[in-house]
C-alpha cells in the first residue's frame, strides 16, 4: 500500500482502467472508524482495487465550524487501511486540489435546503465539489458512503445521476457501538459525561422505531416524543429533528411507507447527526 498524491494517484487509477481493473473508491476526512473499516471491506469484496482517499475538505465546512479541530492522524489512519486491504491512500494537499485561481463547484438544489443545509448553507457544495472532483480524477467504478450521512448519501445520488458520472454509489448501514451510539470521527471530542449524553440521539431514533411498531402513524406524534427526549438531556441542543421522504428529504405528515428519522444536535460544542428507517 501506498500514500499518493494527485497526480500519483491519478495516473495509478488510470493505470489500472487499461489493466481492465475495477475501482473502488472510498471518499473520507480521515481519522478512520469501524464505520469507514466497513466501507473499506465492502470496497474490497467487490472491486479488484480500493483506493481510499483521506482529505479534510476545507470548503464543506462553514466559517465556525470544526475544521481546525477536526482530528487528523495519517499514520493511525495509514494502519488501519494496510490491516483492511486498502491499496493506495489518496492524501492530497488543498493546493493540489484547491489551487490558485479555483472558482468552480457543484451545487445540488433542494436536497441540500431541508435537514443539515439549513444551518450549514455551503456544505453540500462543498462536499459535492470535491466528490465530483476525486470521482473526475480517479474514475473509480463503485464509490461507498455511509448511511449514517444519510441527506449526503441522497445528495451525491442526484449529482451521480443528473450529471451522468458513471459511478455506482454504494451506501452502507450505519455502525453503531455497542450501546447504539453511531461511530463518528467527531466522537472523539466527547468527554465521559458528554459520550453519556449523546446516547440521547439513538435513545430518541429507537423511541420512534418502537412507537411505529406500536400502530403510531402520525410524524407529529412521534416528532414529539423524540424531542422531548433530546429536551430531557441537559448536555444536548437539537439543531434538527425531522421525519421526511428519504428521497425528496421533504417533512412528512404520516408514516405510509418507509422514511427517515433523522436528527442533528448539539452535545456541548461538538454536532453530532444520526438517523434511521421506518416502515410502517
Ligand atoms: O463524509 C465525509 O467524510 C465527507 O463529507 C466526504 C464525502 C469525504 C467529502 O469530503
Amino acid at each position: 500500500m501506498n500514500t499518493a498524491g494527485l497526480a500519483e494517484a491519478a495516473a495509478t487509477a488510470s493505470a489500472w482502467r487499461k489493466e481492465g481493473l475495477r475501482v473502488g473508491l472510498v471518499p473520507t476526512m480521515g481519522w478512520l472508524h469501524q464505520g469507514h473499516i466497513s466501507l473499506i471491506r465492502r470496497a474490497r469484496r467487490e472491486n479488484d482495487r480500493v483506493i481510499v482517499s483521506i482529505f479534510v475538505n476545507p470548503i464543506q465546512f462553514g466559517p465556525n465550524e470544526d475544521l481546525d479541530r477536526y482530528p487528523r492522524d495519517l499514520e493511525r489512519d495509514a494502519a488501519f487501511c494496510r490491516e483492511a486491504g486498502v491499496d493506495v491512500i489518496f492524501h492530497p494537499t488543498a493546493k493540489e486540489m484547491y489551487p490558485e485561481g479555483f472558482q468552480s463547484s457543484i451545487s445540488v438544489a433542494a436536497l441540500t435546503q431541508t435537514l443539515c443545509g439549513r444551518s450549514r448553507p455551503a456544505h453540500f457544495t462543498g462536499v459535492c465539489t470535491v466528490v465530483g472532483k476525486l470521482f473526475n480524477l480517479l474514475r473509480p467504478e463503485r464509490a461507498y458512503f455511509g448511511q449514517k450521512d444519510a441527506q449526503q448519501a441522497t445528495v451525491v445520488r442526484r449529482m451521480v445521476a443528473d450529471l451522468n458520472m458513471g459511478v455506482e454509489v454504494v451506501v452502507c448501514p450505519t455502525v453503531r457501538e455497542e450501546d447504539g451510539l453511531a461511530v463518528s470521527s467527531r466522537n472523539v471530542h466527547l468527554d465521559a459525561a458528554e459520550r453519556r449524553a449523546a446516547l440521547c440521539l439513538f435513545k430518541a431514533l429507537s423511541s420512534a422505531r418502537e412507537q411505529v411498531a406500536a400502530g403510531v402513524r402520525d410524524a407529529a406524534v412521534l416528532l414529539g416524543g423524540m424531542r422531548a427526549i433530546i429536551a430531557s438531556e441537559p448536555a444536548a441542543a437539537a439543531d434538527y429533528v425531522e421525519i421526511v421522504d428519504p428521497d425528496s428529504l421533504l417533512p412528512v405528515g404520516r408514516i405510509e411507507k418507509k422514511v427517515l428519522a433523522a436528527l442533528a444536535v448539539f452535545i456541548g460544542k461538538t454536532r453530532l447527526i444520526d438517523n434511521i428507517l421506518l416502515e410502517p
